[in-house]
């Protein structure tokens, strides 16, 4: 079967090269480029790279090369058409047939790019004529030069009627066309076709490839709607698009940063000031595949809405939208402008440092959720707490990638206790902290035990724990020496069982420790974490022993408890561990902990 170019294209920019790579390779961002073990040959050292901006894939080692078909054919053992079969399917787009319609309808579509070109050229020169001198002004009044008004492509439909159609006759182009092409309306009562954009100031909305595909409009002084957009055509989704993102593409790829600004004035705003990487919605709510678009250009885009109740509900629903897309290293970040300001007016206001600085000081998305349920208040009491850690779990449980999930999930938890230690500490507390710190180093040794055994038990999981044991601190020098050696061993193996691992552990000088680890009762008769467990109870006891050590009042502690040995734990130390750890996460500090200080045993 022939695919029309334009299908090829299309297909091309809706798969993220990358998107499709990464299923099968892991990839780390280098700059520009992703970078990877080559799939096509035996390497220790990475030399595959994955170029997104090109599109193409390219092995320094053996010479593979190619683009996100060829891969899914060399790695598939597909065929062309297959290969795009496959990719379109999951792109969510209609394979075309082959048929004549079809081709009708392709070259449609090409002649919708024109009449869209003839009228930005219109717009565009209508702006220098003396019908467009008020716009003009006007724009230049906001700060606009030539240059940039070059840039964005900028112009004016003036209020005439039939101006356009006029204009656009010479080129061959019908008001059918016109019509299809959202340029004009023809009103259902059977009158004349009418020009949809009258008395605006034109914004050329283009696909990344900078060819128009619809416009938006703002009115020339009073009159509503302020901005009005093209209807959706053939080339036109408005939930698929972003202002500005021809001209952002670039200089995002370079730097690998993007800001999301809420309107066109802003993205030009940002742009004159010297953030080239920056594009809008068109008005809405950020879409999903708007913010697919965005992480093809930068890892963690800035979300810059306008300081106002309209621009903290976008934000909001933005955070709330990515939840379920996050994966390992993409996510949003949220800058949040001073009240009344937009990036455009605090540019203009207080300078581009000021705008810098806000962008700087852009907040992860776990602190956005935060803010939004906390309302940027105080957690005092138990009961204040349980709500608002029952508010962000409801929005961490919609993350579907696991391991991002289990991430969120300890952030607030940790973060919640937190707090709540903050506010115990402003009051006199009578807690003997000589005990409390004896439990601690206590429960944190079993812990990082904990972490280390799972692991062991369940090799199959170890991608969802690799990130965690390897940023995690241990204190017990050997057990770190076994922690660090044990994420080499897997890494280096393939197929490795658990005990394989052990064996290769044993190798590296780690048998006593081994020993000291699973001759641990607490250990090896714990139900949760041996290899009878499921996952999802695997997943469970690590997130709340991760929890417990990623506390950074405990990491402290863990410093003071750096003389104590494994003297080893009476069985039913194991309960108290389990309580510690929900009295951790579930209560404040500074009350009385509800279990029993360990018995420790004499040696
Ligand atoms: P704003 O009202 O904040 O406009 O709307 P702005 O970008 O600051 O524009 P200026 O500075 O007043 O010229 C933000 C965005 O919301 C959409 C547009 O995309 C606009 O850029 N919008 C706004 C509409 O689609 N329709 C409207 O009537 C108003
Ligand atoms: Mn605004």
């Amino acid at each position: 079967m022939a695919f029309s170019p334009q299908f090829l294209d299309e297909l091309r920019t809706r798969v993220g090269l990358a998107d499709v790579i990464g299923r099968r390779v892991r990839l780390t961002r280098k700059g520009r480029e992703h970078l990877g073990l080559c799939p096509f040959h035996k390497e220790k050292t990475p030399s595959f790279t994955v170029n997104e901006e090109k599109g193409f894939y390219h092995c320094f080692g053996c010479g593979e090369h190619g683009s996100a078909i060829d891969f899914v054919m060399k790695t598939e053992g597909l065929s062309f058409p297959e290969a795009v079969e496959r990719l379109a399917a999951e792109a969510g787009m209609e394979v075309p047939v082959d048929s004549p319609e079809e081709r009708e309808r392709a070259r449609r579509r090409q002649t919708l790019f024109e009449v869209m070109e003839a009228a930005a050229a219109f717009y565009a020169r209508a702006l220098r004529m003396p019908e467009g001198k008020a716009a003009l002004d006007y724009l230049r009044g906001r700060g606009l030069d030539d240059p940039i008004i070059a840039r964005f492509g900028l112009g004016f439909a003036p209020d005439t009627r039939g101006a356009l159609k006029g204009a656009v006759a010479r080129a061959g182009i019908d008001e059918d066309q016109l019509v299809a092409a959202g340029l004009m309306k023809r009103p259902d009562d059977g009158r004349d076709p009418f020009d949809y954009f009258r008395r605006r100031i034109m914004f050329p909305i283009t696909d990344k490839r900078g060819r128009t595909i619809a416009f938006g409009g703002r009115i020339l002084g009073e009159g509503e709607p302020k901005y009005l957009n093209s209807p959706d055509t053939p080339l036109f989704n408005k939930g698929r698009v972003l202002y500005g993102l021809a001209q952002a593409a670039p200089t995002a790829h370079k730097s690998g940063e993007v800001v999301v600004a809420e309107g066109y004035m802003d993205v030009i705003a940002l742009n004159r000031a010297g953030f080239e990487a920056a594009v809008a919605p068109l008005g809405t709510a950020l879409t999903e595949d708007q913010i697919t678009l965005l992480w093809r250009l930068a890892p963690e885009p800035v979300v810059c809405f306008d300081g106002d109740a309209a621009g903290a509900r976008a934000q909001a629903r933005a955070a709330e939208r990515v939840l379920p897309l996050l994966k390992p290293g993409f996510s949003l970040r949220f800058a949040i402008l001073p009240q009344g300001e937009d990036p455009d007016s605090l540019i203009e206001g207080q300078g581009r440092d000021a705008l810098a600085r806000t962008l700087a000081a852009a907040m992860p998305l776990s602190d956005a959720l935060w803010l939004l349920e906390s309302g940027g208040r105080n957690i005092k009491t138990p009961e204040e707490c349980a709500a608002l850690d029952d508010r962000l779990k409801k929005h961490a449980l919609r993350i579907d990638d696991a391991t991002v999930r289990s991430h969120f999930l300890s952030a607030f938890k940790d973060r919640l206790w937190r707090e709540l230690r903050g506010a115990g500490r402003r009051q006199p507390t009578t807690t003997a902290t000589g005990v409390e710190a004896a439990i601690h180093v206590d429960s944190l040794l079993l812990a990082q035990r904990v972490l280390i055994a799972i692991v062991i038990n369940h090799l199959g999981l170890f991608d969802h724990f690799e990130e965690d044991l390897g940023s995690v601190a241990y204190s017990d020098g050997p057990l770190d020496a076994l922690r660090q050696d044990l994420i080499t061993v897997i890494n280096e193996g393939q197929e490795l069982d658990s005990h394989r691992v052990r064996e290769a552990l044993r190798e590296r000088g780690h048998a006593a420790t081994l020993r000291g680890l699973f001759g641990d009762p607490l250990i090896s008769r714990h139900r949760l974490i041996g290899s009878a467990a499921s996952a999802d109870q695997v997943r469970a006891t690590w997130n709340e022993n991760f929890a417990l050590l990623q506390d950074s009042a405990v990491r402290a502690q863990i410093e003071a408890g750096r003389t104590v040995g494994a003297e080893g734990y009476s069985d039913e130390d194991w309960q108290r561990q389990r309580a510690l750890i929900k009295a951790s996460q579930d209560k404040p500090e500074s009350e009385e902990p509800e279990v029993a200080p360990p018995r420790r045993r004499t040696p």
